[in-house]
């Protein structure tokens, strides 16, 4: 039987190609050039299936444009935001992405951005690499203990949870926002807020990990900011989309907010400029996921989603059925 054909839009980790390689009459992308919607229109020419990324804009054009040969599209991402669900369903096409595997990674990150973000590391460390650090002060380069505090998290999902835990290690009491309530198993203690701006009242450290939805998108914005209490800190590892810049810079730079550790970024990598100049913004270039462990555990769920599909049965991470 003829192996599916396939169109890869991004360089994946070796394994991963070698898994593709053997099972799929596979189309690689060996040098890693950033493909443009004509690429991808061109690479699917003839093709069963595109594996893309979150750097791929996957929307109601390119899916109308692609040719009837293409069934399924497997995102080597959680979000799928730059997917469009529905035009791929009309036009009969499958989207599956790969949750779970990059879920500790991901919380790792966050804890990283807490912690870069409460203790200062990015002047910190700027003022070390400068040769300025003169000497140990007892009033020098003070941060926030997360301690005792109380982290807010926006979307108690999967990764949500994991860094819940990590963050209760570290002493922290936890509280969310979600559209429905969890079940006291998986809530594990933490406090529920009905409505978001509950939420935000009683959160020295937030951290955002919902999805980027229309409902989500600037949630961070001047309004809900202003109910923040005096220096709290904002984390954001899901989607820059879901923070309004201008607000969240302008209440960095007046000092209202402590600091920021952010992961991800409204139109990256062009991230709104302002963000480099501001010394309590800890910024990292959207790593969550990004370890060696996930990188090849996020291909491999990509593959068996494609393996499943052109075996005959639904994919398990199938998004649009
Ligand atoms: C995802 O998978 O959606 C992440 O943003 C990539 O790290």
């Amino acid at each position: 039987m003829p192996r599916p054909r396939l169109f890869v839009t991004r360089k994946l980790p070796p394994d991963v190609e070698a898994r593709l390689d053997r099972d799929y009459e596979a189309t690689l992308n060996p040098v890693d050039g950033l493909p443009t919607r004509e690429t991808i229109l061109e690479g699917a020419d003839g093709k069963d299936a595109l594996l893309v990324t979150v750097t791929d804009r996957i929307d109601a054009g390119l899916i109308g444009a692609l040719p009837d040969s293409v069934k399924i599209i497997a995102t080597f991402s959680v979000g799928y935001d730059h997917i469009d669900l529905v035009a791929a369903k009309a036009r009969g096409v499958t989207v599956a992405n790969t949750p779970d595997v990059l879920t500790d990674a991901t919380a790792e990150i966050a804890m990283l951005l807490m912690l870069g973000a409460a203790r200062q590391a990015t002047s910190a460390i700027a003022t070390l690499r400068s040769g300025q650090w003169k000497n140990w002060a007892p009033t020098g380069m003070l941060g926030m203990e997360l301690t005792g505090k109380r982290l807010g998290i926006l979307g108690l999902g999967r990764i949500g949870r994991a860094t819940a835990k990590r963050a209760r290690a570290f002493g922290m009491e936890v509280h969310y926002h979600n559209r429905r309530r969890l079940v006291a198993e998986m809530e594990e203690g933490a406090t529920y807020h009905p409505d978001v701006e509950s939420l935000f009242r009683i959160s020295d450290v937030l951290s955002l990990h919902c999805a980027s939805t229309p409902e989500t998108r600037r949630i961070v914005n001047r309004d809900t900011i202003r109910l923040l209490p005096e220096k709290a800190i904002v984390v954001n590892t899901a989607r820059g989309d879901i923070v309004d810049d201008e607000a969240l810079i302008e209440a960095l730079a007046s000092g209202r907010l402590a600091a920021a550790g952010l992961d991800v970024f409204a139109n990256e990598p062009n991230l709104h400029p302002a963000y480099l100049g501001l010394p309590n913004a800890f910024l990292l270039p959207h790593l969550g996921s990004a370890t060696r462990e996930t990188r090849n555990a996020m291909g491999f769920r990509a593959l068996d989603n494609l393996d499943d599909f052109f075996a005959g049965r639904p994919p398990r991470d199938a998004l649009n059925t």
